[in-house]
């Protein structure tokens, strides 16, 4: 008898284990009234992210004036300034929030700048490094088409 009680208990917590890692890894999203997917997250949270998007946006800029002034030292820098560590602080309630393709976009758009980096240290030309960024680019352009953040009501 308890043994079948603590096997159904046991089966319920698993279940909402499953559950629980499901939704986190898929996060959520609905149709907003322009057709992008409309993510909504708390206040900080997406204050958080767009903080993060304006920080894309001044380091791009940074590395196009210093290509145009030759000096592929910042290129460098500022590229890896970008990578991986420029991801915004993984706070589990925000992951559980954002779609799982949100996420991997984000993800590899980060990579991208760490092998940008890279590559420029390995003394890749100023006319590559440019196509690169353009190309780097179409992922920005891709995912704003594609996604919005709404603030939550409180
Ligand atoms: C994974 C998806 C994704 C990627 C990749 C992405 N963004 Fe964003 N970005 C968003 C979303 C969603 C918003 C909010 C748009 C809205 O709500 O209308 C946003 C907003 C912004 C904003 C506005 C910030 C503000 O303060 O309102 C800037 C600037 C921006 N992104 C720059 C960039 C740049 C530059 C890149 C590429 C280097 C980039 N983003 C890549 C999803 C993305």
């Amino acid at each position: 008898m308890w043994k079948k009680i603590a096997l159904v208990s046991l089966g319920v917590w698993l279940l909402t284990l499953g559950f629980s890692a499901y939704f986190f890894i898929k996060g959520a999203g609905k149709t907003g009234d322009d057709g992008r997917l409309a993510v909504t997250l708390a206040r900080e949270e997406r204050n958080l992210v767009l903080a993060e998007m304006r920080q894309l946006l001044a380091g791009v800029q940074t590395i196009l004036e210093a290509i145009t002034n030759n000096d592929m030292k910042v290129v460098e820098r500022t590229a890896s300034s970008l990578g991986m560590k420029a991801a915004a602080d993984v706070n589990p309630a925000l992951m559980a929030k954002l779609p799982l393709d949100f996420k991997s976009t984000g993800m590899s758009v980060h990579g991208r700048f760490d092998e940008l980096s890279l590559k420029v240290h390995g003394g890749m030309g100023k006319d590559e490094v440019l196509k690169e960024v353009s190309d780097i680019m179409l992922t920005c352009v891709g995912c704003h088409q594609a996604y919005r953040l709404d603030e939550a009501d409180e």
